[in-house]
């Protein structure tokens, strides 16, 4: 048999017929440290390993279930996170024996709490593995203290710390999705802490209701009085394609107490289905990595509860590929009401069922039932359709992020208008915030909120105090849902999408939307500036840089000196990760045979009568052109008086004294050494870039400075002084110099052009992608950018984000400011 093999033949050829994903840019990105989204952090030396968070019903208390101890913290302040009282709780030395003597590697014979839940008013339940012999225990909400004795808590939390479960407790029962065995081979969804003539529950695992599952999460719905269970198993259905993984939803009744004789003890109202998430065709994103609930506004029917969840792949053709699907409860029930599929006891085939129908599978109160119709919902357990996504497809797909872990929340706009916001945590450690709009998501902004190796263990949303917890292995960290200051125009306000946030022309800032705010100018669907902020474009108006600051007004352009023949570029910030950048020049046309539009937004070119003169930078997003920068290039006069200190050290560090000043960016970023001339030819010849020869222009409040490329950390190094002035200045090479520099100008000119037609063919189709590129050069180390750049296509970029970037700031008030925080603009 062999069709396997072309079911995964196929599904890859799927794959690769739609390589152009979906795939939204974060408008704006805040790497880690941001003073545009400050983060929150508590961590302390003796907490590892916070893997459970559970927030009060106030948003005032976090209590977090860590390796030996629960904590709880108190969240109510905005500046810090205070540890109020910590339990500990570890296994004693004899545990801790008796775990390492069969064979468990000490750490890992810690207590981790992977349980943790309120009971009632007063108390809590947790349950940790405890030396891989799992307990519970009730705690104390208020002081934290243990009541009562330790439990057992098999079938309540894993033996295992590296496995996943899910746990919650409704009307003081606990109900647990885990293994329940050392060896993990167990895996039970289960009631405990029943009462009176309510017994505790499993599955009949005769029949093999669960086949090797990974838990994910469960929810409750009051008005069915239903718990319904999310997570992964293997596809027993799919008995063609080896170890097919599918996800889950199952539900069990809360009335349920089992059968009379039948099913004694055991689940009598049981059923599953697939989840699917799938668009059209395309492969499957089979794999659920999180799921969080969302309950109906105010006043809508239960039935309108949606489940949002994460879904990968399990084939490596979709490798660091995810997607966001959304389930509706109504979608949900009316499967579940369907029909079922039927084990065949003797092929282990399952088909649609052809007996009669004795009983309705998934139905509450058939504990009574005859042990005819309990027979028949023990082998009817899978529903035969699959629960599709709303819309039939991914609310998101992204090729380029792994998200894990997700929570939703519904914000009431300005005008009443009531959006879908998430919150969406990568692999690598950035969260994104995303309103979900008609035609897709639109991905807000990005931040980093913590640096791998760490882990993310939890992400949870605080409505009411508008937080956002991320529990990672090492601590907590609480972000603002949303930061409206850091806009500070009307039209980055508007443009920013962020439901949150609205302009208040009144107080001329943007303003967090409340319930008594007056009218605020805010568009989340169009993001018109023109019409939300009622005002006409203020392109090329003269002026730029922060209101708020004191010295906004500059002079008509930052000056620019230059000698003639010099290779001139010029920067230009970006309003945003979706901006695009142009030049202009009064009066002239920017050809292309003397300018070089760079991937960053700058510009290149060489100096000469012709070129110098006013430059103009403007940025679109949206239709709405801002003036982000003008300059005023001029020849240097005396080059010797005039030339700013920075020029003339960096122009030392880029004098070789072999020869031609050619490659002064590369010899710096590899460190200097035998490997600086051994290498240069050779690079010189192959990265056909213009970043080598150039000059970058920066600015450093008023002063202008020109300095090379790869400034930064190995700037301090090079040692000051010695003003040596190119020697293609004044030797006799210049006009060789020149040529050569032109003809490499040309010849990248023509190779980013056909990169970038590539390119685009590719993201035309799904999004004004512009930033992509920097943001990714971002989240590497100084020491990737490194390699990278000595690899790179020289003209590709220079490592030097358009936004967030460590030091393209530019201002008029005589400091350097971080682009992250300001962004030069055009105040209303
Ligand atoms: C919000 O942004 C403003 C402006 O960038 C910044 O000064 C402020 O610290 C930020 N606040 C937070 C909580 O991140
Ligand atoms: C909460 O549950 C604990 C443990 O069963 C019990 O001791 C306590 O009295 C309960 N508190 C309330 C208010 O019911
Ligand atoms: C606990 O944390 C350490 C380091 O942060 C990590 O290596 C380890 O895998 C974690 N253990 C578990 C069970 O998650
Ligand atoms: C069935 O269960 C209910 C309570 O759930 C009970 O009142 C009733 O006597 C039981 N038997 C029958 C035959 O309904």
């Amino acid at each position: 048999m062999d069709s396997p093999c072309l079911v995964h033949l196929t599904l890859t050829l799927l794959a690769f017929l739609n390589p152009c994903l979906m795939t939204p840019t974060p408008r704006v990105s805040f790497p880690m440290g941001s003073a545009g989204r400050r983060l929150v952090l508590f961590s302390s030396h003796d907490v590892r390993n916070t893997t459970t968070l559970l927030l009060s019903e106030d948003g005032e208390r976090l209590y977090v279930g860590a390796r030996d101890a629960v904590l709880a913290l108190d969240v109510s302040r905005k500046d810090a996170i205070l540890l109020r009282s910590k339990l500990d709780w570890s296994p004693s030395e004899e545990d801790l024996e008796k775990c390492s003597m069969k064979g468990k590697n000490k750490v890992d014979c810690s207590n981790f709490i992977r349980v943790l839940q309120f009971l009632n008013s007063t108390h809590m339940y947790a349950c940790g593995t405890f030396a891989f012999s799992p307990r519970c225990m009730y705690i104390n909400s208020e002081n934290l203290t243990q009541s009562l004795t330790a439990d057992e808590g098999r079938g309540r939390c894993p033996y295992d710390p590296y496995q996943r479960n899910t746990a919650i407790i409704v009307g003081g029962e606990l109900y647990t999705g885990t293994v329940a065995d050392y060896r993990g081979n167990r895996p039970v969804i289960s009631r405990h802490l029943s009462e009176g003539s309510r017994v505790d529950l499993k599955l009949d695992d005769t029949l093999g209701w669960l086949e090797d599952p990974t838990f994910i999460s469960s929810k409750f719905i009051p008005q069915e009085q239903k718990i319904y269970f999310f997570f992964s198993e293997v596809g027993r259905e799919y008995n063609f394609v080896d170890k097919f993984l599918v996800s889950r939803v199952s539900q069990i009744c809360m009335s349920d107490i089992g059968g009379q004789r039948t099913l004694q003890r055991r689940w009598t109202t049981f059923a599953k289905a697939q989840l699917l998430c799938q668009a059209g065709s395309e492969l499957p994103y089979n794999v659920i990595q999180d799921m969080d609930m969302l309950p109906p506004a105010e006043g809508a029917s239960e039935d309108d509860t949606l489940f949002y969840g994460i879904f990968t792949s399990q084939w490596a053709v979709n490798n660091g590929r995810s997607a966001v699907c959304a389930f509706s409860l109504t979608e949900i029930k009316s499967i579940f009401s369907g029909n079922y599929k039927v084990l065949n006891r003797d092929t282990l085939q399952w088909s649609t069922r052809v007996q009669d129908k004795v009983a309705n599978p998934g139905e509450c109160g058939l504990h009574n039932a005859s042990d005819n119709a309990l027979r028949f919902v023990k082998e009817n357990f899978l529903a035969e359709d699959s629960v599709r996504p709303v819309g039939r497809r991914p609310t998101m797909v992204s090729a380029e992020h792994a998200y894990s872990h997700l929570t939703v929340q519904r914000v009431q706009a300005a005008n009443k208008k009531l959006y879908t916001v998430l919150f969406l945590l990568t692999e690598s450690g950035h969260l994104h915030k995303a309103v979900l709009l008609q035609h897709g998501p639109f991905i807000i902004e990005e931040l980093q909120v913590y640096q791998p190796p760490q882990a993310i263990r939890s992400l949870k949303l605080s409505v009411p105090k508008g937080m956002v917890y991320v529990g990672t292995s090492e601590g907590v960290v609480r972000i603002p849902t949303a930061n409206c200051s850091y806009y500070w125009t009307c039209a980055q306000c508007v443009l920013s999408r962020d439901p949150f946030c609205g302009w208040d022309p009144v107080g001329r800032a943007c303003v967090e939307v409340s319930e008594t705010q007056t009218a605020l100018s805010q568009d989340i669907d169009g993001a018109n500036v023109e019409e939300a902020c009622n005002s006409i474009s203020l392109t090329h108006r003269g002026k730029f840089g922060p209101s708020k600051l004191p010295t906004a007004s500059c002079p008509a352009g930052e000056l620019v000196s230059v000698s003639l023949n010099e290779v001139v570029r010029l920067h230009c910030p970006a309003a945003s990760q979706l901006s695009q950048q142009l030049w202009e020049r009064p009066n002239s046309r920017l050809s292309s045979d003397l300018y070089l539009h760079l991937k960053d937004g700058s510009l290149s070119f060489v100096a000469t009568p012709a070129t110098l003169g006013h430059y103009l930078c403007l940025s679109t997003e949206n239709g709405y052109r801002q003036t982000m920068a003008i300059y005023r290039v001029k020849q240097r006069s005396n080059p010797v008086s005039q030339t700013p200190t920075g020029y003339t050290r960096l122009h030392t560090r880029g004098q070789p004294t072999t020869q031609a000043a050619a490659t002064p960016g590369l010899q710096v970023s590899v460190g200097g050494g035998p490997k600086t001339t051994a290498s240069r030819p050779a690079e010189t010849k192959t990265s056909l870039s213009v970043r080598n020869s150039q000059v970058t222009t920066k600015q450093l409040g008023r002063n202008v400075t020109l300095w090379m490329e790869e400034s930064g950390q190995t700037e301090a190094g090079i040692p000051g002084g010695k003003p040596v002035h190119s020697a293609r200045c004044t030797s006799f090479l210049k006009e060789l110099v020149v040529v050569s520099i032109l003809l490499v100008l040309c010849l990248s000119l023509l190779l980013t052009i056909t990169l970038y037609v590539l390119r685009q063919r590719c993201r035309r189709r799904t999004a004004p992608v512009t930033g992509s590129v920097s943001r990714n050069s971002e989240r590497r180390t100084p020491e990737e950018q490194e390699a990278l750049r000595e690899n790179e296509f020289g003209s590709k970029h220079n490592g030097q984000a358009p936004l967030g970037g460590h030091a393209s700031g530019l201002v008029c008030n005589g400091n350097l400011t971080d682009s992250t925080q300001n962004l030069p603009n055009t105040p209303f």
